[in-house]
């Protein structure tokens, strides 16, 4: 499946603040917000709706409702939580669940320390969130872990994917759409993308 990037002189602009390393946390947590919305946007055009009859002050009116038990998001800890929060912006009723993977700095493997997801999560299309594909150790973990859960339909949204990472998800799970603000030009050799915007969740939480 073809990875969707969102080409767009706002998404441009966004991420020119976001890359440099003048910008602060408060800014930087913003505009992945901001960044989410769009993202969420493109890639629910397909998602499932649900018929239901309202009444305007005019009329009787048959229209359509996302179905909220159609859909789960799936945040990828630390950073993909700072994408939480542009998703409930737009779709407050969103479910939300929780994987928690840490990036070994050395192997560049991830090691898991969290799962918590929805009931039901097997009967919905899901969307990972995580704002960098780097090696996509990460997401290659989060898929495993969320079809040996019975998903069937999976979604990875990302702000800045490299060629590597997109390359290796497509590898094992050419399945799973991606849909990525960017692609970058590459990874260094300690799996940083380049020019990337340096380690996501540090830039978010202050921490080093
Ligand atoms: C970062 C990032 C991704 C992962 C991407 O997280 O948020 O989850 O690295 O790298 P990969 O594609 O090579 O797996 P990190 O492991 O640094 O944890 P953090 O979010 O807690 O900082
Ligand atoms: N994780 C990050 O936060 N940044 C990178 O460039 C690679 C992995």
């Amino acid at each position: 499946m073809k990875e969707i990037v969102l080409y767009h002189p706002l998404i441009t602009h966004k991420l020119s603040i976001l890359r440099s390393v003048e910008t602060s946390a408060k800014e930087f947590r913003e505009i992945i917000s901001e960044l989410s919305m769009l993202l969420c946007y493109e890639s629910t055009r397909n998602i499932s709706m649900k018929e239901i009859v309202i009444n305007t002050p005019l009329e009787v009116y048959k229209t359509n409702r996302i179905d909220k038990e159609k859909i789960t998001f799936v945040a990828i800890l630390r950073a993909g939580l700072s994408m939480v929060d542009g998703i409930v912006k737009i779709m407050p009723t969103a479910k939300i669940g929780h994987i928690g993977l840490c990036r070994n700095e050395e192997t560049l493997k991830p090691e898991l320390y969290y799962y918590k997801v929805p009931n039901n999560i097997e009967n919905t299309e899901v969307f990972i969130l995580d704002p960098m594909l780097a090696t996509g150790g990460s997401a290659i973990e989060t898929i495993n872990k969320l079809k040996k859960d019975g998903v069937k339909k999976i979604n990875f949204l990302c702000v800045i994917a490299s060629p590597e990472g997109i390359e290796n998800i497509k590898k094992i799970h050419n399945d799973v759409q991606i849909y990525c603000a960017c692609v970058d030009r590459c990874l260094n050799d300690r799996g940083y993308i380049l020019p990337g915007l340096g380690d996501a969740g540090d830039r978010l939480y202050d921490t080093k």
